[in-house]
């Protein structure tokens, strides 16, 4: 009895060193588990964040792309050219060689009689036609901003210096568009 007496604190001892430990590390093992979980959460939002602020740069950066692309697309539709474009394209049949007696590109002496008329009257003139000069070149489906491009170009490359109107180009199709939206409210 004595030696099992001896040894029962002996046992008493050990287990309650290895329940000291075990008792400790369990805790400690669901302490650390629990900050881990923590840290994994705040990671995980972390990463959210920063994946919002990514997208947001993203959505960022692709939109004035696709504004452009928008634009182009309804641009498709009906952008106006430049007037150097529409001479070459429409004007220049009869302007780049004198056809009918219109004034040549560049010709000063064709032009200088003709343009203390003034812009405006120029434009008239080309959008309505005159004498032997047909309404918008011949091509109605010539804006006016494109026949007043049109008439700039050629005006100043002999001496005048007319600022043509800009062009509604890429950028201003979807104010176009909003500006048709607008209209109806605007006359109420
Ligand atoms: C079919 C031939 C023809 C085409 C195409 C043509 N023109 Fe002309 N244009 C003329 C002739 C001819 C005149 C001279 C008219 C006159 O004063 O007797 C003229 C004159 C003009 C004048 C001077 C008008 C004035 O009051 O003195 C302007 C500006 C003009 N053209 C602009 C244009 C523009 C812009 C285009 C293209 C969009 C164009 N023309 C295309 C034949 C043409």
């Amino acid at each position: 009895m004595s030696a099992h007496d001896h040894d029962f604190p002996k046992t008493t001892v050990t287990q309650f060193v290895l329940a000291l430990l075990g008792g400790l590390f369990a805790p400690g093992l669901v302490i650390f588990m629990i900050i881990k979980m923590v840290i994994g959460i705040q990671a995980t939002h972390l990463v959210d964040a920063d994946a919002a602020v990514a997208e947001a740069k993203v959505v960022e950066r692709i939109k004035p792309v696709g504004e452009v692309n928008l634009a182009d697309a309804s641009g498709a539709a009906h952008v106006d050219k430049a007037g150097e474009v529409v001479v070459k394209e429409v004007c220049s049949a009869c302007h780049a060689i004198g056809a009918l007696g219109a004034p040549k590109i560049g010709d000063k002496g064709a032009w200088g009689p003709r343009l203390p008329q003034g812009y405006d009257t120029l434009v008239k003139h080309a959008i309505s036609g005159i004498r032997q000069m047909p309404a918008r070149g011949g091509n109605p489906e010539l804006t006016d901003i494109e026949v007043a491009g049109a008439v700039a170009y050629m005006a100043n490359q002999a001496g005048a210096s007319f600022k043509a109107p800009e062009p509604k180009a890429a950028e201003a199709a979807p104010a176009d568009d909003a500006a048709k939206k607008a209209e109806p409210a605007k006359q109420k």
